[in-house]
């Protein structure tokens, strides 16, 4: 979602604020600005510009603006269109205070109202900008000036207690040349700590590099960051001590190489960050337990596992669900995490919560597993992100190593993702007594072929794809996906990939239903995607859905396994893929099908790695 990004120290800020900037900008995209203390009359200084980065850096204006302590914002637009006036920074009537904000102040319409009684002046239709004002007539109001610093925090306090919602925001006031402010309510601020300088950004990588140590502001707490020091409070104005802890983040494995998308790059990653999450997993030997936060007594007592996740994740969890059932035997259940905090909750022994994420950020995943803490029930956080808040929050955490996913279409972490679920399936097994050792080494040898079925087929066919299908296939303006059993999540997620990317209007439904209803859509205008199954009943139960949708003038696009001749001889274009373990097939079409939706959205000309309206990491719920 938005980005913030700020700096005080010994440098001048611009560079460090828009290279920080421009490495997060993948989280928002819609509009972009910065903002500084001018070092000739301690004014703020700004400037705005719809679009991407570029276009502020472009402006000449920008040259200009500069100072030892600035803030920028990349912006994922939740109130109020893309537009100068509503790109962050955001400021005050007298322009004293200067804003950038991550979150949603919900209370903002009523605040608006009051203040606006008061004879504040507001110029853009942004939640933000009530912060500003809201800052501002506390600052006027305060008149005890002599201990500065604690007046200062009084304000602070006095404006959390105005503001509800879910909210990060940073601030500069003229006054206070020496002071960058932060305040943490729930989406995640970082310092990392330099020599005499410090950088400040919603997500650590901003400054991976810079320096190798970071501090994660609490939830609800306040910072004052200077150049060599951080005084930290909590909502009520109480000093907190901070802990620091190690940043160990890499910047230079996040560059697209010969690559022309990073979307393509992280495809063609999945074989080797398959084969390294697995060995990681692998060598946490029987430590396993104690990272997940759970004893090894509690899992051979489990008996339900419980799955949360959004987009591809929830799709990861919907496959996953047929690796604890069947390898497990045990009952599962996957919660869209959306809808997961108003549902009713049962707490319930022998259980485990995981909350799937790649980023560890995402708010409504977040937001339905304080709901399970707040139970005292087990929580698991599967994540990409060491870093993230969601290790800081689950009782406990297992990664993926997919390294640094940057376009917004989510590809190897989706991998990752099943790859570690379908191994946490077997480990647990193991440890319940269903299976044996050589079991668990089989698993693994039996994902790691997956990894490689996975990259051959993609070689096997990336030349006919580019060359025809991306362009046929790019001409329709909407398609229906199919799958059936684990094919079905597998599918949605193929969807997902199409609708994100290539902007094509696409239906998925499990195909048992197609005869419910959606057979009615059928027609030589709307390509049917069917996702095919190894186990032999499941395929011809899809063999006869294929049928059905040929029958009535339809064109069938069939992403099949070696062996399944028949569903080939029907289908309009079909793509064949070797055969590997039973609940593996899907993890072994997953870049084929990347692939295909990827070639479609090139050939349309889109924005594969920032698709319009989206942002990589939703803070937002
Ligand atoms: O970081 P998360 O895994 O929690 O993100 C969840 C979804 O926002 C994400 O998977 C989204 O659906 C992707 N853009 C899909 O490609």
């Amino acid at each position: 979602m938005c980005s913030v990004v700020g700096y005080i120290g010994k440098n001048k800020s611009k560079a460090f604020v828009l290279e920080g900037l421009s490495r997060l900008e993948y989280r928002g995209y819609d509009s972009v600005g910065f903002a500084c203390l001018s070092q000739e009359n301690n004014t703020i200084v700004s400037a705005k510009a719809v679009g991407g980065l570029d276009n502020l850096t472009h402006m000449f204006t920008m040259a200009h603006i500069d100072g030892f302590l600035g803030i920028g914002h990349s912006r994922w637009a939740t109130h109020g269109q893309p537009s100068e006036s509503n790109a962050h920074p955001h400021f005050d009537c007298q322009k004293t205070v200067a804003i950038v904000h991550n979150g949603i102040i919900e209370n903002y319409l009523s605040l608006k109202k009051d203040l606006e009684l008061l004879g504040h002046v507001f110029y853009s239709d942004t939640d933000t900008e009530v912060i500003a004002h809201v800052f501002e007539a506390l600052l006027v109001a305060t008149s005890d000036m002599e201990n500065k610093h604690k007046t200062l925090a009084q304000v602070v306090v006095s404006l959390v207690s105005r503001l509800t919602g879910a909210y990060a925001f940073m601030a500069l006031v003229q006054g206070y040349p020496d002071t960058l402010i932060l305040v943490r309510q729930r989406p995640p601020l970082c310092v990392g700590i330099g020599d005499n300088e410090m950088f400040v950004a919603s997500d650590a990588f901003a400054f991976a590099g810079k320096t190798d140590k970071v501090f994660f502001l609490p939830e609800e707490s306040f910072a004052f960051v200077k150049k060599n020091e951080i005084q930290l409070y909590d909502f009520a104005g109480n000093a907190l001590p901070v802990h620091m802890q190690a940043l160990d983040l890499s910047w230079q494995d996040s560059q697209k190489n010969e690559h022309e998308h990073f979307m393509l790059k992280e495809i063609y990653e999945q074989k080797a960050v398959i084969h390294k999450t697995i060995d990681s997993l692998q060598a946490l030997h029987d430590t396993i337990w104690d990272y997940m936060g759970i004893t090894a007594q509690q899992i051979r007592t489990l008996d339900h596992i419980s799955f949360i996740g959004c987009g591809t994740s929830w799709h990861a969890a919907r496959l996953a669900q047929f690796f604890f059932e069947q390898v497990c035997k045990m009952n599962s259940s996957v919660h869209l995490a959306s809808e997961f905090r108003y549902m009713t909750f049962f707490p319930t022994q022998h259980k485990i919560h995981l909350a799937i994420s790649q980023s560890g950020e995402t708010a409504d995943t977040l937001e339905a597993l304080r709901v399970i803490n707040a139970h005292t029930m087990p929580t698991v956080a599967l994540t990409n992100v060491a870093s993230s808040t969601i290790v800081r929050e689950a009782g406990g955490f297992l990664l993926t190593q997919a390294g640094r996913e940057i376009a917004v279409a989510s590809t190897k972490a989706f991998s990752t993702q099943l790859a570690a679920l379908y191994w946490l399936a077997h480990r647990i097994a193991l440890e319940k007594g269903l299976i044996a050792q050589a079991d668990m080494v089989q698993a693994c040898a039996d994902v790691i072929y997956a990894a490689q079925v996975l990259e051959a087929s993609i070689e096997k066919y990336k030349h006919e794809i580019s060359a025809y299908h991306a362009r046929k296939y790019a001409t329709y303006s909407k398609a229906i996906f199919l799958g059936r059993n684990s094919s079905y999540p597998f599918a949605m997620e193929a969807a997902l990939k199409l609708k994100e990317i290539a902007y094509i209007f696409a239906q998925c439904y499990p195909a048992g239903e197609l005869k419910h209803g959606p057979l009615a859509l059928i027609d030589e205008h709307t390509p049917v995607f069917i996702f095919s199954h190894q186990d032999s009943l499941i395929y011809h139960k899809l063999l006869s859905n294929a049928q059905e949708v040929k029958a009535r003038n339809g064109h069938v696009v069939a992403f099949v396994f070696e062996g399944q001749d028949e569903m080939c001889a029907l289908a309009d274009l079909y793509f064949v893929v070797p055969n590997v373990a039973p609940l593996l097939g899907q993890l072994a079409m997953t870049g084929l099908m990347q692939f295909f939706m990827y070639a479609i959205a090139k050939e349309l000309g889109c924005p594969i790695d920032k698709p319009r309206n989206l942002a990589k990491s939703v803070t937002v719920e």
